[in-house]
């Protein structure tokens, strides 16, 4: 008898091993599930929940979630595409995001999943939140308009880097990330644009000076191939 363990994503068999998540057996398997603060080198974070599928009638987070033989687990349906899309348009208004001036356009994990998943508007009122950017840096941009929380960059300073720059501070509506010096700048912290932590974010807050608008439009990450299919090149590589 096969100890082969399954479960039906959006009804098609996909095997995993013990201690694999919902997303990462489906990665593996080749389907492509929705994410933001996911990061195949740290564990799950779980904050973005762009990831949600529906298992047993209940909302879960497929990138925390234990695969379980048997389950049956909807990711790529009308409803749970809406549910990504709504929060979607909240990341958009509680933040500063104008793509067509930033940098990070074409190459922004939050913009092409909104084209991906036909974000049309924002549809919420914009919060438009007061965050300076910090610009101290001899290399490197803060742009702090454009965080979504993910903390990759907390995470990847602290677990990879070993320098702890970055964190999020306050709660709700005025969590924000900070830089940790008593000055509150990049400048004063040993921050190195070959940290780990300059090379993670997924959308435009941690920028490299000197180099904005480097690759031209159609060169781009997302110009050519949507994300789902992007995500999904980069598991095969
Ligand atoms: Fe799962 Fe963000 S990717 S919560």
């Amino acid at each position: 008898m096969s100890d082969t363990k399954k479960f039906l994503l959006d009804g098609k068999p996909v095997v995993f091993q013990d201690g694999q998540t919902i997303l990462e057996a489906a990665r593996q398997a080749g389907h492509y599930i929705p994410h933001l603060c996911w990061h195949p080198d740290f564990p799950a974070h779980g904050s973005c929940k762009l990831c949600i599928v529906k298992v047993g009638g209940r909302h879960v987070s497929s990138c925390a979630m234990p695969a379980k033989e048997g389950m049956e687990v909807e990711s790529n349906t009308p409803e749970m595409n809406g549910e990504r899309r709504a929060l979607l348009q909240m990341l958009f208004v509680e933040g500063n995001h104008f793509c067509p001036s930033c940098e990070k356009s074409g190459n922004c994990q939050l913009q092409a999943l909104a084209y991906d998943l036909e974000m049309l508007s924002a549809h919420f009122n914009h919060f438009y939140p007061n965050r300076p950017v910090d610009a101290s840096h001899p290399d490197v941009l803060l742009d702090f308009n454009r965080c979504i929380f993910c903390e990759l960059c907390v995470r990847a300073s602290r677990d990879i880097d070993g320098k702890n720059i970055f964190a999020l501070t306050d709660r709700g509506i005025h969590k924000h990330l900070v830089v940790n010096a008593e000055s509150g700048r990049l400048a004063d912290t040993d921050f190195a644009a070959s940290d780990r932590a300059a090379n993670i974010c997924p959308v435009g807050v941690i920028l490299h000076k000197r180099q904005g608008f480097a690759r031209p439009i159609g060169e781009r990450d997302y110009d050519a191939k949507p994300i789902s299919v992007v995500a999904m090149e980069e598991v095969e590589k």
